[in-house]
């Protein structure tokens, strides 16, 4: 298969730190199809040799394993290329087209590394320069607009443009490794399925956690907030793969439809249940790891007095069958204790315990990062039984993991999660991808939270960098009678 794969913003932070690391190591697993074409579009005043060069220098920055040798670097840079555009002009659309015409490869992939607000007209340039045949497909990075109707306005156009399944939303949490597992997990074992529910589990937990602060992006988070960078996408998305019915097939939209169903079914907010469910924060200065660190407000392009929360942990509840009464808890933040994403379920406790003192329930932890990987806790004999029953040992069982580790089961097969992504768009498999409709709902249900915090001017609570966000979050959990897996 040949292919041209376009990238919008191609000197952007996302096409250097993450896009064409991910391209080169899909490269050097040859899994990249051979008769490629790389091109970056930019304002920048360059060409395909001081774009290389530049390029280079950028990949020398990621981990040594993922660095390329100079004889690499010499193959994989023959691929790309550069093209300089004004956004606005459409005669730059027509040098595009040019370029792409030079050819005609089997798939076109338009991948809009850029800010959303610049996707419409995008899109409608793409359009009327013919960019928009039944061979080109454009790939939409997050966040897709601000606020419902941002979002709708911006699919409005792109559906004016392209199909359906032309355009691929990215979410590139469904490409990290433990959520395919997840799937796998659920639909490809009979083992937990009679469990998953709201009779055998008592809560679940979804933590997204990091400990860098907001970098060089100042001026975007600010404007963003941790609510639309990470709950109203990444969280979401986990949320749906963790409570979804099992789709009739592995089929795009049968698994997007469950998707969206569960979407549907969460209760939705209103301003008496954002003051008790939801709560947000923002980091003062603290130290992680041994280092200090300063706070949000003293970020570099942050204004002084910003209100902007790099902290949410809220509570949720789906209603269907499946689901009522289990409480979801979502949690991210900015500058917490450690780089640390799971999903943890909790099950309910043995309806009656014969082992005095042993009651723990069992979890599961679906590790996402820093390293991926399947916990399964249970407890186990740490005595004999007997001699617990004859009073000779208080404590008989004592709390053992069967622990999975997918880079020591799957040694060679790691796939990162842009680069799985950019390889499905390639190849034009959707599962991973979001509908306009999945993400549509998933702003209807986030927007009551931002409308509320409008209005609620005190509710922004201060928590140390490098702890577990405001002492709240653990309140918010306290309350049912559970805690954060870090505090059990
Ligand atoms: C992005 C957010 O979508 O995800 C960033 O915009 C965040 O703020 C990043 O840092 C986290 O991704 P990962 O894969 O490093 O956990």
């Amino acid at each position: 298969m040949s292919f041209d794969l376009v990238f919008f913003g191609g000197t952007g932070d996302l096409t250097w730190r993450k896009l064409m690391p991910s391209l080169f190591q899909a490269w050097r697993h040859g899994k990249l199809p051979t008769e490629g074409r790389i091109l970056a579009v930019a304002r920048d005043d360059r060409d395909n040799a001081s774009y290389r060069a530049w390029l280079k220098e950028r990949l020398q920055e990621a981990d040594p394993a993922k660095r390329p040798t100079e004889d690499e670097f010499e193959r994989f840079s023959a691929l790309i290329h550069f093209l300089r555009m004004d956004l606005s002009q459409s005669a730059d659309y027509q040098r595009l087209k040019d370029w792409l015409g030079t050819r005609s490869a089997d798939t076109v992939v338009i991948y809009l590394a850029t800010s959303p607000h610049l996707f419409p007209l995008i899109c409608e340039q793409l359009g009327h320069s013919g960019l928009n045949h039944e061979r080109v497909r454009v790939v939409l990075e997050k966040p897709l607009g601000h606020d419902l109707a941002s979002a709708q306005e911006i699919n409005r156009v792109v559906r004016s443009v392209f199909s359906e399944r032309q355009a691929l939303r990215i979410d590139h949490y469904l490409g990290k490794p433990s959520v395919q597992n997840l799937m796998a997990l659920r639909f490809g074992n009979v083992l937990f399925e009679p469990l998953w529910r709201r009779e055998s589990i008592a809560n679940i937990q979804i933590t997204l956690a990091e400990s860098m602060g907001v970098g060089t992006r100042g001026d975007f988070y600010d404007r963003t907030g941790a609510l639309r960078d990470m709950i109203q996408n990444h969280a979401l998305q986990l949320l749906t793969m963790i409570a979804m019915e099992p789709p009739s097939s592995a089929d795009a939209d049968a698994i997007r439809d469950e998707k969206l169903k569960v979407l549907r079914s969460l209760k939705p907010f209103d301003a008496a249940s954002v003051a008790r469910d939801v709560v947000r924060g923002q980091y003062r200065s603290g130290t992680i790891a041994g280092e200090s660190v300063q706070a949000y407000l003293a970020e570099n392009k942050v204004p002084t007095d910003s209100r902007t929360e790099t902290f949410v942990a809220l509570r949720c509840e789906i209603q269907n069958w499946r689901w009522a009464g289990v409480p979801f808890y979502l949690r991210t933040g900015k500058r917490l204790a450690q780089r640390h994403a799971e999903i943890v379920v909790t099950f309910r406790p043995a309806p009656h315990s014969i082992f005095p003192g042993s009651n723990m329930p069992n979890r599961l932890v679906i590790r996402l990062q820093p390293d991926d990987g399947l916990e399964l806790q249970l407890l186990a004999a740490k005595g004999t039984v007997a001699s617990v029953l004859s009073g000779a040992e208080q404590e008989v069982l004592s709390p053992v993991s069967l622990d999975l580790d997918f880079d020591k089961a799957f040694p060679t097969e790691r796939v990162g999660a842009y680069e799985r992504m950019l390889l499905d768009a390639l190849a034009g498999r959707l599962n991973l991808f979001v509908r306009s409709d999945e993400q549509e709902q998933a702003w209807r249900w986030v927007e009551p939270i931002l409308d509320a915090w409008k209005t609620d001017l005190n509710g922004l609570r201060p928590y140390a960098a490098g702890t577990w966000g405001p002492p709240a979050a653990s309140a918010l959990v306290a309350r049912d009678g559970f805690a954060w897996a870090e505090e059990c």
